[in-house]
């Protein structure tokens, strides 16, 4: 199939690559040259495990192309992906003003059938403006229909999420929309759910806001894990084992963040308010995510009475392992809370580096070139993000490196025995404190 992916973001662009990958010829079209300037010479504007491979082979097998222009996208494709970002407007509600730039200029250059995907994520009826105004701005009569279809990748294992679905959804009104569809999908054998546009669009509002509950719910149990001395890794792992809830997003920690969850429970919000149907579940799932970084800043300050002047290390950035991303991250809010009340903050992450360091809320940290050195002299160690590396470390240098071996762990990363054993300080979410007599 000819394709073209309006936005290359990351969706945009892990979506380009993986269709060329399995056999489309794919355009990625994006108004800002620059990006596709950088595209073009081969390099990527966001680090995903996996991704430049792709992009590469698919560039030499002339499968995967650049462009900034929307025409030559909609000219050379019969399916236009539209992926451009939908970012959250103060009151909660989505600013849809990309979207319908895109849409006027498609109906500006559609002389014939197109089908229109929406892969945002947009508010429930999206689609129905979608439609009126490619109808109301395209000069020729061309035919066309619009289909959403939401996209569930997660950051950090985009790749394999898009290679190998739980389902693909395709909302549509027409047969031959959905039969296009079907062929783009064919070569990912994942099982594919037909729908109406609106549940279609509905569907990726409703799972995210889902996913953030499952979080909150057992973030509130962590809650009650340390008034009552239970373990929440245990308690997940009892829930999660019942197949009817499964395991997966039961992890506590310092609550979820990123570019999607937040801003979507805050849209789903504003969805139920618009239409007349509040979602007060959603507004406790809110109260308890922000509450879990509170409580954590609580166990630090009990921990080490005062935090001015104190030299605090902080291994993690992103907000969540084996991405670069630092947007509404909880780490970077607590090396910002910490900061404020005056400590002498030293971050480390592997890949978050290079972001953070534009980020003005923590321009007076201080920025290691390693886990370790980031811990020289330290008296606290704060765990915000749960890479690999630093499971992996070596557990007795971080030791002798502290001046005071203690460790909040945000992210329950490390093993509470080993930890102790080590003599350690040993703080994390919804587990015993372990402090050595
Ligand atoms: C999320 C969804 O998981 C994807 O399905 C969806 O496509 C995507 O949003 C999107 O709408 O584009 P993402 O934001 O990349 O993906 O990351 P997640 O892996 O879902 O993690 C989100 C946050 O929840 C992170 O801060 C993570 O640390 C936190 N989290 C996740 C927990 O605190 N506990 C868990 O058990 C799982």
């Amino acid at each position: 199939m000819d394709i073209a992916i309006i936005g290359s973001g990351y969706v945009g662009l892990v979506t380009g690559a993986c269709f060329a990958d399995v056999g489309h010829n794919v355009i990625c079209v994006d108004n800002d040259e620059e990006k596709i300037k950088t595209l073009q010479a081969g390099r990527l504007p966001i680090y995903e495990p996996g991704l430049e491979e792709i992009v590469h082979r698919n560039v030499s097998a002339h499968r995967l192309h650049f462009s900034s222009s929307i025409r030559e996208g909609v000219d050379k494709s019969h399916i236009i992906f539209i992926a451009v970002p939908t970012p959250p407007q103060p009151n909660g509600d989505v600013d849809l003003s990309f979207i319908e730039k895109v849409s006027r200029e498609i109906a500006d250059v559609l002389t014939d059938y197109r089908v229109i995907v929406d892969k945002s994520t947009v508010p429930v009826k999206t689609g129905e403006r979608v439609a009126e105004t490619i109808k109301r701005y395209n000069r020729h009569g061309a035919k066309f229909d619009v289909v959403s279809n939401p996209e569930f990748l997660r950051e950090g294992c985009a790749i394999h999420d898009l290679m190998h679905p739980d389902r693909v959804v395709i909302g549509a009104q027409s047969q031959h929309a959905v039969d296009l569809m079907k062929k783009v999908y064919e070569p990912f054998m994942a099982p594919v759910l037909v729908t109406g546009i609106n549940s279609a669009e509905l569907i990726k509002h409703a799972a995210n806001s889902f996913l953030a509950l499952k979080i909150s719910y057992i973030n509130a149990i962590s809650a009650i894990c340390d008034a009552s001395g239970a373990d929440v890794d245990k308690v997940a792992d009892g829930i999660g084992m019942d197949r009817r809830i499964g395991r997966q997003f039961l992890n506590a920690g310092i609550g979820y963040g990123g570019s999607c969850f937040p801003k979507d429970v805050a849209a789903f919000i504003h969805i139920g308010e618009q239409l007349g149907v509040p979602f007060t579940l959603l507004k406790e799932v809110q109260r308890i995510n922000a509450g879990q970084k509170e409580r954590f800043l609580k166990l630090i300050r009990d921990t080490l009475w005062v935090l001015r002047e104190k030299k605090i290390a902080v291994w993690g950035l992103t907000f969540k392992p084996d991405t670069d991303d630092v947007r509404s991250s909880v780490a970077i809010e607590l090396v910002d809370t910490m900061l404020r009340e005056g400590a002498h903050v030293t971050v480390y992450d592997p890949k978050g580096m290079e972001k953070a360091r534009e980020l003005k809320a923590i321009a007076d940290a201080k920025f290691a070139a390693s886990a370790l050195e980031a811990v020289d002299g330290a008296e606290a160690l704060v765990i915000a993000t749960e890479w690999n590396e630093f499971a992996n470390v070596d557990l007795t240098a971080l030791k002798r490196r502290m001046t005071t071996p203690i460790v909040f762990d945000g992210r329950n990363l490390l093993n509470p025995d080993t930890m102790g054993e080590l003599g350690f300080h040993y703080h994390s979410i919804g587990r015993a404190s372990i402090i050595p007599r």
